[in-house]
């Protein structure tokens, strides 16, 4: 266990003069000839802990070694602070050094760095308040989650990354394979043999845990899953990840109705979360990237969000008189711009759309009577567009497979989805929410790239 405490709880005790140590790395050094400033950081919040140090007390080396991304080890006595910003600092007494940072190389220099150059030293940008800020809120994020579901009730389901099927049927997904790509079996035919593949059958990483947390939900009633997944879109966006995780919860006996007022009432969870609990972080954010941060974020947990259809939609777009790059008409998928109109410009709230052309949406969708629309739900948020994707799902065997075949999805491969309709077949909702969108919309960041630690874009895997 360590022997240390988090510069966090320091910074909150009162226990003036007792014995403390710190552990982490040297955020600035600032000298005179007696005596040494020297702030620090562990992680554990955005503030930094100031050691004071009287130079005679140590060798000159040691001093000497301690510059910005130095990692340290110092005790001494906590005492109440002289200076303004800061409560308790620490007198220094005994410092270790650990690693030392040849400062002349060292990336992070005490200046403004810009995103778009963090993003290339991304094993070094942890280090800095702004991935600081965003790592913890991300992990905030990522258990408030898993608090708001289980304390519903609510089972978390690991559904597989490597699939043989395609959920969205959008065709956008990495393949998996351990076959010689310059040599691979070949069938009569001439096509590759992927009966001879590892699994014996063509898989990818998957788009989505959704049709297996559909098979848990009509066992268990409320399940979810959060996991990383996959698509191979090549869109090359600051909303778009190749790899992003996405949290798909998916309920028996929930039709879109009460789809909506989960989404609602879970988003608006998870931001007043993050208000109470990370308010420091977010201070930090709206100081330096985006001044309205905190007050949209306060707005969003209080307003009602507006429930429209599709079409409704469609017809404010038309009527709107604003001249959008992409044309509207009834039948299109909704881009980023009209999502926006609709919640920053027509509403000026969430917004959730329903009852999508069965078209442009994916065939496991609830179809209505209507013959043209099915039962889909889009959360639209301020800033980001589409945070959540979901709907009412078809529970009947004979209409579900009719829309297959309208699609050219053949049955075999979904023979398994297929039998919950066939055996006790109940009427069931579920969405899924992109986390790092519910990032974006969080920390106020512009681009995703910015709010996952290693993101993954078209022609970017690196570290
Ligand atoms: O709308 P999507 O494609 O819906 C599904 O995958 C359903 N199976 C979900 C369900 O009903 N269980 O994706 C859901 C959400 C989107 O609303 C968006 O927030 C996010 O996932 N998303 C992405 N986030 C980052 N990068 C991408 N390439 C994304 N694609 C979708
Ligand atoms: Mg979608």
């Amino acid at each position: 266990m360590r022997n240390s405490t988090k510069i966090k709880s320091l910074l909150q005790s009162t226990e003036f003069d007792s014995d403390v140590t710190i552990q982490g790395w040297v955020r600035t050094k600032r000298s005179s000839k007696s005596i040494s400033f020297i702030a620090v950081n562990d992680g554990s919040t955005l503030d930094n802990i100031q050691a004071i140090v009287d130079n005679v007390n140590f060798d000159e080396q040691t001093l000497k070694n301690i510059t910005t991304g130095t990692g340290v080890k110092i005790s001494g006595k906590l005492t109440k602070s002289q200076g303004k910003g800061q409560s308790v600092e620490i007198h220094a007494t005994e410092i270790k050094v650990f690693g030392t940072t040849d400062s002349k190389t060292y990336p992070l220099q005490k200046k403004w760095h810009t995103l778009e150059f963090l993003r290339d030293i991304a094993h070094l940008r942890p280090r800095t308040n702004t991935f600081g800020a965003i790592l913890r809120l991300r992990h905030a994020m990522a258990f408030a989650i898993n608090k708001y579901f289980n304390d519903k009730g609510f089972y978390y389901i690991h559904t597989p990354i490597i699939t043989g099927s395609d959920a969205e049927g959008a065709g956008e997904m990495f393949r998996v394979t351990t076959l010689d790509m310059k040599n691979p079996p070949r069938t009569k035919k001439g096509d590759i043999d992927y009966s001879k593949d590892f699994f014996g059958q063509e898989t990818n990483l998957t788009v989505s845990g959704q049709l297996e947390a559909e098979l848990a939900a009509l066992a268990l009633s409320e399940v979810y899953t959060f996991g990383p997944t996959f698509r191979a879109e090549n869109s090359n966006t600051s909303r778009h990840l190749a790899e992003f995780w996405m949290v798909e919860p998916e309920m028996a006996f929930y039709d879109i109705h009460d789809d909506m007022d989960l989404a609602e009432d879970f988003l608006k969870y998870l931001v007043k979360y993050a208000l109470d609990n990370c308010l420091n972080d977010l201070q930090f954010l709206n100081k330096m990237f985006d001044k309205e941060l905190i007050e949209r974020l306060e707005s969003v947990v209080k307003t009602d969000f507006k429930r429209i259809s599709y079409t409704e939609a469609v017809d404010i777009l038309v009527n709107s008189g604003h001249k959008f790059e992409y044309a509207v008409e009834w039948g299109i998928d909704l881009q980023s711009e009209h999502e926006r109109y609709l919640v920053e410009q027509h509403f000026n709230c969430p917004v959730m759309l329903t009852d999508y052309p069965k078209d442009i949406k994916a065939f496991y969708m609830k179809q209505n009577d209507d013959g043209k629309t099915v039962r889909a739900l889009d959360v639209l948020f301020p800033m980001i567009g589409e945070i959540i994707g979901g709907s009412q799902r078809e529970e009947d065997l004979e209409k579900l497979q009719k829309r297959m075949d309208e699609m050219n999805i053949p049955h075999e491969e979904m023979w398994w989805f297929l039998e919950t309709r066939k055996y006790g077949s109940v009427p069931h909702s579920g969405f899924g929410l992109g986390f790092e969108r519910l990032m974006l919309f969080v920390s106020g960041m512009k681009n995703i790239r910015d709010v996952i630690p290693f993101p993954r874009t078209p022609n970017n895997a690196k570290f």
